[in-house]
């Protein structure tokens, strides 16, 4: 399985998922890095590991033939989106087979939606005391947030926690969870009907 990472970040879980690759864990291969920032920390290591990337900066729309081109020549076979601030353009999330995943900082379908990114997620969780929080890996619709959930693995929230802490603690479980939801796809173990995903 051919896999394009789209991250604006600093790209730990880009690296997550290129370790899993490397280490056995992940039958796939990361070909292509897309980035909206040319200054992400997600850019150096993907030069890094000599894999290519296409920097995407200002509305997707503009870059949309350019990056459909590139997908098609790396005969990419999913897309993670690893935070990657910028809204996937429908014409992309229609292409058949391309499969779009993505990765949340919290349990949907609670503490998502627009807006909804970085500190926020956390900060909204810990406003709302919640004992328990976590991520999410779904498959990309139209709305944000809001499509099938394929995976989700819980943390605890501790009463002395800021959102800085809790953000470490939920990425912490985004590197082992986001690699072991993509080999479900890399297997062919997954069936999708509508909005139930099974394994
Ligand atoms: C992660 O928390 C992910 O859940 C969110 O954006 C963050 C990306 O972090 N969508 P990194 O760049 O992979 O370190």
């Amino acid at each position: 399985m051919r896999i394009a990472v789209f991250a604006s970040g600093s790209g730990s879980n880009f690296q997550s998922i290129v370790d899993a690759t490397l280490e056995g864990r992940l039958d796939a291969r990361v070909e292509l890095c897309v980035s909206s920032r040319p200054d992400a920390g997600v850019v150096d290591r993907a030069r890094l590991l000599g894999i290519p990337v296409l920097v995407l900066s200002g509305s997707i729309d503009v870059h949309l033939a350019e990056l459909k081109e590139t997908l098609e020549t790396q005969k990419i076979d999913i897309i993670a989106l690893a935070g990657f601030l910028k809204k996937i353009p429908s014409e992309l999330i229609q292409l058949d087979p391309l499969r779009i995943l993505n990765i949340h900082p919290a349990l949907l379908p609670q503490f998502g939606g627009p807006g909804m990114y970085g500190m926020r997620v956390h900060e909204a969780v810990l406003a709302a005391k919640e004992t328990i929080s976590g991520a999410t890996v779904h498959i990309v619709d139209e709305e944000y947030d809001s499509g099938p959930i394929v995976m989700q693995r819980t943390v605890p929230v501790l009463p002395t926690d800021t959102a800085t802490d809790l953000a470490a603690r939920v990425l912490k479980i985004e590197h082992e969870l986001y690699p072991e939801a993509l080999q479900l796809f890399a297997k062919n173990q997954i069936t999708i009907n509508g909005r139930k995903v099974s394994y």
